[in-house]
């Protein structure tokens, strides 16, 4: 079959706008890949969570002067580590996801609030200036057990 110039032009034409299209898809995802939209915020697999580091081992540590680093997991009907205790003064940078279901941490009395959902990893820093017991509490209804899942964070 014989082609017109003019159709090969076209051809040609559509051809390499497509090409040049998947470049710039292929930029834009590398890109992004690179440097995702809020760099404070990736989702493992929810089902894998208490396999996944760190959330293997919910854990508080010390990361500095009077600064703290709290892995910590909710789920149905808890939170882990279990206890928390810090210094008065002590900065707490919390980084929690869920294994399950759609759980919250809220500490009243402070401006921590944040919904815990499955496989997504959450962040929140708060420094506890004031002694005291801390409630941390789910506020989203997660089933059967939620007005027990609660915890607590003693500031000495
Ligand atoms: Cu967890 Cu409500």
């Amino acid at each position: 079959m014989h082609m017109h110039r003019l159709e090969k032009i076209w051809l040609t034409f559509g051809f390499s706008m497509l090409v040049v299209f998947l470049l710039i898809l292929g930029v834009m995802t590398f890109s992004m890949g690179m440097a995702p939209p809020s760099s404070h915020h990736h989702s493992i697999d929810p089902t894998m969570v208490n396999e996944t580091a760190p959330f293997d081992k919910p854990v508080l540590k010390k990361v500095g002067d009077n600064e703290y680093e709290a892995i910590m997991t909710a789920f149905a009907y808890g939170y882990a580590p279990g206890t928390l205790e810090v210094p008065a003064g002590a900065t707490v940078h919390f980084t929690i996801t869920s294994p399950d279901v759609i759980h919250g941490f809220e500490i009243p009395g402070t401006n921590v609030n944040m919904m815990v959902l499955p496989g997504e990893v959450n962040h929140t820093t708060h420094t506890f200036k004031k002694p005291g017991e801390y409630l941390i509490l789910c506020n989203e209804y997660c089933g059967i057990g939620h007005e027990m899942m609660k915890t607590t964070l003693v500031v000495k």
